[in-house]
């Protein structure tokens, strides 16, 4: 297959390289394609004719989002909605990436891709827009929801606590519960949805769930790091965005793609840190 990635430079689209390997794959970063603006997403569609476009791009900064949101719109919302529109008008598949914040967190059994969205920030507002403009407009569109994405380079939770563990300890949230999801995986994945023809919205997350704290005395056992680390509450870390406190995803759809559990992915992830 001819395929098309934008955002290749952050962590899920530096991942797709090697799922993606045995097609012709036209990779761009930003710099190469900034997909707020639709006539050079045009442009690059019409260019490299591609059979199925994944976009790994989108405006990440949770918390910045609360206080003007506009550039979150632009780049959640407009954008994948520009890359619809390019892809909708040749009958070229889309891959558009979302998140579990689209829902409001307040669940108690893991979300599925039939529960209702009710997103509790700007940011979560922001890429259901996204999802939205993409299901509108191209019918041939696969919406992957995920999760906590983590990778040996790029700003995530696992390189953070990892950089802090030279403190005389570590204090970590213990009442939020989610799925960490390494990108590879989360590539793989999206690598193998994209043969299936199948489209629709699907959640791939790490497989099992933990909270923030779990997940640092997981990280810090495999790396051999003996900083003490707390368990506390949301309430230690107040942020201008709120964050869902249960954010577990599971899957119902058919063809079934379920990945890894977070704990061998976790260890992956620390091999290959080296
Ligand atoms: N990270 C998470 O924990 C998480 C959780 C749930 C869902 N997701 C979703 O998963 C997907 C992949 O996330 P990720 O962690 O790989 O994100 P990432 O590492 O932040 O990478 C996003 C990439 O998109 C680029 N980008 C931003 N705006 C763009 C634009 N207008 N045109 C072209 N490129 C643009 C960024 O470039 P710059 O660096 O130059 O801005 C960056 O290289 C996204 O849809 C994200 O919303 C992520």
């Amino acid at each position: 297959m001819r395929i098309l990635v934008t955002g290749a430079a952050g962590q899920l689209g530096r991942s797709l390289a090697a799922p993606l390997a045995r097609h012709d794959v036209t990779a761009y970063a930003r710099a190469e394609l900034d997909i707020t603006d639709l006539a050079a997403v045009r442009a690059a569609v019409a260019a490299v004719q591609p059979d199925v476009v994944i976009n790994a791009a989108a405006y990440n900064r949770v918390d910045d989002a609360e206080a003007d949101a506009t550039d979150a719109y632009r780049g959640n919302a407009l954008a994948p909605r520009n890359l619809a529109l390019a892809t909708a008008e040749r009958g070229v598949p889309i891959v558009h990436v979302s998140t579990d914040y689209v829902f409001d967190g307040r669940g108690t059994r893991p979300y599925h891709e039939y529960d209702a969205t009710n997103p509790q920030s700007a940011y979560g507002r922001s890429k259901l827009a996204g999802e939205v403009a993409v299901r509108e407009i191209n019918p041939r569109h696969y919406v992957v929801r995920t999760a906590w994405v983590y990778h040996e380079q790029g700003a995530n939770f696992p390189r953070t606590m990892l950089s802090l563990a030279t403190r005389p300890e570590v204090r970590v949230v213990d009442d939020q519960l989610g799925c960490p999801t390494y990108a590879p995986h989360l590539a793989q994945a999206i690598a193998q949805l994209i043969e299936t023809g199948a489209f629709g919205t699907y959640h791939f997350a790490g497989s099992g769930s933990v909270t923030w704290y779990g997940l640092t005395c997981r990280l810090y056992a495999l790396r051999g790091i003996r900083t003490p680390v707390v368990p506390v509450a949301t309430e230690e870390f107040p942020r201008p965005a709120p964050r869902p406190r249960y954010s577990v995803l599971t899957t119902l759809q058919e063809p079934r793609i379920v990945l890894p559990p977070w704990q061998d992915a976790l260890a992956e992830f620390c091999r290959a840190l080296g």
